[in-house]
């Protein structure tokens, strides 16, 4: 991948087009079929130590957090240890209680972000075992970790992250899928989420074929004075993503929040002017995520889904293809990239570099 914008009027759209290819990068190579296992070679923590985390804990910033939140649920999922992901802008500064049969796993882009560097280094310091998952191969962050896994998005110029958010995910799900094959996971659980990533990148070829239908409904929604992001367990860090994502680069107010939570309080803000992005894969969650969708409906809010299948509630349903489950909040994501980039589009605003952000925060 170049350096150049290769036809695209945006490093944003260029690199939006290019995860396809990204997807299949960061896959190849590193999965065994006859085993159901994965090779990551810089990971250096063999199968003792890896059956020996009693946790992990997964640090970033911005979306890089946000794809360690998918990461931890992936963990949690396909390995069974207890996972969680937190703002390394807020670890570094709260004096945390360091265990050492935590797994720590520093995320970033760049890997210069000065937060996360702060983190992995007051982590190291204090003796903890730390991987990094990162794109730019050689940076502080991959130097300072004891080993990890390489994103391998290709260079991501655009301010906002997109390519290398998806790809990140994916390198989580990698990870979860060998930590999972050294404990309890089956060789059929891995056969199956083996099949499911290699279906990624095609899957992610057909959401592409929707551009044109999310651009319109991008030019109603651009219109709204806040809007609101929601999803349940797998969708809740997708809605979390697009949510920043749209405030980063359109500047209209968003918010997201758990599904289940609406009802404690940000209901309260519902009304037409106020859209919602709902996120639903058809998992265990989909008749509670459409109590909510009747919940919304019921305060005249108007709702966008992205779903697996056309919901009933909704005013518009962005349907995007279905993998297993819990891959499919990496594809749920795709199509609200797509969904910021026009609302960014069709305001006007400059796409790549959107006022008071720099690609990389490398000071305090
Ligand atoms: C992404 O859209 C943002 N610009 C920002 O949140 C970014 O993800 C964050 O600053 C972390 O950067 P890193 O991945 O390079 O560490």
């Amino acid at each position: 991948e170049s350096y150049d914008m290769a036809g695209h009027d945006t490093y944003m759209h260029k690199e939006i087009t290019e995860q396809a290819d990204a997807v299949d990068r960061v896959l190849r190579g590193r999965i065994d079929d006859r085993f159901a296992t994965v090779h990551l070679g810089g990971l250096n923590l063999d199968a003792r130590e890896a059956r020996s985390v009693r946790r992990v804990k997964i640090l970033g910033c911005g979306s890089a957090y946000h794809a360690g939140l998918i990461g931890a649920q992936l963990v949690e999922e396909l390995a069974r240890i207890p996972a969680d992901a937190e703002p390394a802008s807020e670890f570094r500064y709260r004096n945390a209680v360091v265990d050492p049969d935590t797994l720590y796993i520093a995320v970033s882009q760049s890997g210069e972000t000065y937060d996360t560097l702060a983190a992995v280094q007051e982590l190291k310091r204090k003796g903890a075992r730390v991987l990094g998952v990162v794109n730019v191969v050689g940076s502080a962050i991959a130097r300072e970790t004891d080993g990890g896994v390489y994103v391998h998005a290709g260079p991501e110029i655009c301010v906002v992250s997109t390519k290398c958010f998806t790809n990140t995910a994916v390198a989580f799900a990698l990870l979860a899928l060998h930590l999972g094959r050294i404990r309890d996971l089956s060789v059929a659980d891995g056969k199956r989420i083996i099949s499911g990533l290699r279906r990624l990148p095609e899957q992610i070829g057909e959401i592409m074929k929707l551009e044109p239908e999310i651009r319109k409904v991008a030019a109603e929604y651009a219109e709204a004075k806040s809007m609101m992001f929601v999803g349940r367990v797998r969708g809740y860090p997708v809605a979390l993503e697009a949510s920043l994502k749209l405030k980063e680069i359109s500047y209209i107010h968003a918010e997201a929040y758990p599904a289940s939570e609406l009802k404690h309080g940000p209901l309260a803000l519902i009304e037409p002017a106020v859209p919602t992005v709902a996120v639903l894969p058809e998992d265990e969650l989909i008749d509670k995520n459409r109590a909510t969708l009747e919940e919304i409906k019921a305060r005249s809010g108007r709702i966008l889904a992205v779903a697996h299948g056309e919901q009933e509630q909704a005013d518009h349903t962005i349907v995007v293809p279905r993998n297993e489950v819990e891959l499919d909040p990496i594809l749920m994501g795709i199509p609200l990239q797509l969904l910021a980039y026009h609302t960014a589009l069709a305001l006007g605003r400059d796409i790549d570099k959107p006022r008071n952000l720099a690609k990389s925060v490398t000071v305090e």
